[in-house]
């Protein structure tokens, strides 16, 4: 992917809006000393941008923007379309989401808006188009970011009758007559026929489950109104801005498809908050969640740099990295002196261009009032501030340059997302965490990885593919793995469904080159492995395949559990961490790839001249001669190639 050398920077989140004035000057200051590059504001300002509808102010920002620039700051600038301000109700009282009861979500928090409402959008459309003209060629400011984390708060999928009446408009042009639809859908088996366009429901409140294919068409409008809502403020920004244009997505967010929405931005961003996301939405043991309680897990944050970075076409951003103890999550825990410098570093070893520290100082008010930042309410420095600090020294002496290409590549699909959580048919089935559990085997045998978007059409420069749940394999993805020469491992559950969600016939995987049918498949309890004389076993899902090709594994039972053609395997299961560390050990060995296994909590990555290793560990680790201190990180410099 991305080899060009890079600036690699620090950044900060700062609201004007919340303090004085006369504080502005002394901040952007303080943020030029401790050695930051970046600011980004304005996002949620609307309500003082125009306090009351056509009443513009602005004269404010103005002062901000100036005040930040002449420190040396490049400004990141906002669209404050997430946080639509209270009069805004009144010109548009149906531009609330909708829950999947159908109650609308009310005003008084934020993310208040309905991704398909017209009106809105056009709101959107006009405050952009203000800001985009005013700062478009502000001297200080440098980058523009769009709304504030699509998805967030569950705010995709709305219920609402804006969204039915968009969804039937979407429906129409997908399948331009209600015949083709029920053709489509299958809607001959329980009566469901329509007649019309206007006669289709969404599919909530149903008295069982409603048709898969129905969910399924309904989850992907919901994201082609991401997609449309983002798209119309990048082509105003775009007609009077040359600036990067970004968004900052969220960590195991896979309501939209962010290739989608990314395919009309210069860089993607992430916002990474390594505890909170361990606390409230890692699938962990409890033992896990326990030993990294104030580092993160060690493959989270990595799995999403290296996914934004595919997202990004190799330019990417943390827009919001966590400083110290946040607010939201189940249990807030204060991160382990070094972390706010390993998360930095373990972002730029992955290709980062800037990584920017949410906030700067902690709110005294409202909702955040427990969520630290670099420096106290009181302004004195909280302990993220030094580590920034020496993030930015440390920055100072070291090349700028991007991530090393990896030779193993791991492709992400958000399409399968919504189709297992459609059908997911085992109570636990999760597309996010069979892949995340395959990345993280991989990078414990100490490789680098790229992500690749489902329809990837060259795989030539990796040793190394792995496609595992993809419902339906794309025409590219299937077109360049018949001419691929390396090794590639498919399945489980892959190609699996057509695009309009039926079962393909001739049955799954339907593979290049691969005699194989999927002749049943099976859900099972986690606590019911179905173990492999090799070693491990397959956990919550597996398949019996029938197959004139090389069986290379099978169960205790006899039915193929890994099977080849050529360099083509087929996994017909859910490998658990023991079998997959042992056949992607095997896989490596034959791709000519080297392999470690690293300490328990001790990750790597390569840039394009160094090292990096990560000690997610509280204790220091020896290892290969060196120590590597708790919550540290260590770097040499590779041979030279
Ligand atoms: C992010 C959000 C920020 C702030 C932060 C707190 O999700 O973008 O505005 O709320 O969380 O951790």
């Amino acid at each position: 992917m991305m080899t060009t050398p890079l600036k690699r920077a620090l950044g900060v989140c700062y609201y004007p809006e919340h303090w004085e004035e006369s504080q502005w000057a002394t901040d952007a200051a303080r943020m030029a000393a401790l050695g930051l590059t970046w600011v980004r504001i304005g996002e949620f300002a609307w309500a003082r941008m125009e306090p009351q509808p056509g009443k513009l102010e602005l004269d404010w920002l103005d002062r901000a923007i100036d005040t930040l620039g002449a420190a040396g700051l490049k400004v990141v600038l906002g669209t404050p379309t997430a946080t639509p301000p209270r009069w805004m109700l009144d010109r548009h009282p149906d531009m609330l989401a909708h829950d999947r009861e159908g109650r609308p979500r009310s005003f008084g928090s934020r993310r208040h808006y309905d991704f398909a409402h017209e009106g809105y959008r056009a709101e959107c459309a006009r405050i952009t188009e203000i800001l985009a003209r005013r700062y478009g060629r502000n001297p200080h400011v440098a980058a523009w970011q769009t709304d504030n984390e699509y998805a967030c708060h569950d705010t995709v999928l709305s219920y609402s009758p804006v969204a039915l009446k968009a969804f039937r408009n979407w429906l129409a042009q997908r399948y331009q007559s209600p015949q083709a639809l029920n053709r489509a859908w299958g809607n001959v088996f329980w009566s469901m026929d329509y007649a019309s366009f206007d006669e289709i429901g969404l599919p909530n409140l149903t008295v069982t489950e409603a048709n898969p294919a129905h969910q399924m068409a309904f989850r992907r409008f919901a994201s082609d109104m991401v997609v449309e809502f983002n798209r119309v403020q990048t082509t105003i920004i775009r007609r009077h801005s040359d600036y990067p244009i970004a968004h900052n997505y969220m960590g195991q967010i896979t309501d939209f498809d962010h290739f989608a929405v990314g395919a009309d931005l210069d860089i993607a961003s992430w916002d990474a908050y390594p505890l909170g996301f361990l606390s409230d939405r890692l699938t962990a043991s409890p033992e896990h969640k326990r030993r990294f309680v104030r580092q993160g897990d060690p493959d989270f944050q990595a799995f999403h740099h290296d996914l934004y970075r595919a997202v990004g076409r190799g330019r990417w951003w943390i827009m919001e990295q966590q400083p110290g103890p946040v607010n939201w999550a189940p249990w807030n825990p204060d991160p382990l002196p070094g972390m706010a410098r390993l998360w930095a570093w373990e972002a730029f070893a992955h290709g980062a261009e800037a990584v920017c520290y949410f906030r700067w100082r902690q709110a005294p008010f409202a909702q955040e009032q427990m969520h630290a930042g670099l420096l106290r309410p009181d302004s004195a420095p909280a302990p993220a501030h030094d580590e920034a600090a020496q993030v930015a020294r440390e920055l100072a002496e070291m090349p700028d340059q991007g991530t090393a290409e990896a030779k193993v590549a791991l492709v992400f699909d958000y399409a399968s997302a919504w189709a297992w959580e459609v059908q997911p048919q085992g109570r636990d089935f999760s597309y996010f965490r069979l892949v995340f559990e395959t990345y993280r085997a991989l990078r414990r045998l100490g490789l680098s990885i790229d992500v690749l978007p489902p329809d990837a059409a060259d795989l030539s420069p990796y040793a190394l593919v792995l496609a595992p749940g993809v419902a339906t394999l794309s025409a590219p993805f299937l077109a360049a793995l018949a001419t691929y020469k390396g090794l590639s491992l498919i399945g489980p559950r892959s190609n699996a469904k057509t695009v309009e969600f039926a079962t393909p016939v001739p049955l799954p995987p339907n593979l290049p080159g691969l005699d194989a049918t999927v002749a049943r498949v099976e859900s099972l309890p986690p606590d019911v492995p179905v173990h492999l004389p090799a070693g491990g076993a397959l956990r919550h899902w597996r398949e019996k395949v029938e197959t004139s090709a090389t069986v290379v594994e099978q169960s205790l039972d006899g039915w193929p559990a890994l099977i080849r053609a050529a360099g083509l395997h087929y996994l017909a299961g859910w490998a658990d961490e023991v079998a997959l560390a042992r056949i992607l050990t095997r896989l490596c060995d034959e791709a000519g790839l080297a392999t470690e296994a690293l300490p328990e909590g001790l990750r790597q990555r390569d840039s394009a001249t160094h090292r990096f290793v990560f000690n997610y560990n509280a204790e220091p680790v020896h290892w290969q001669g060196r120590e590597i201190p708790a919550a540290g990180v260590d770097w040499q410099p590779l041979p030279a190639r």
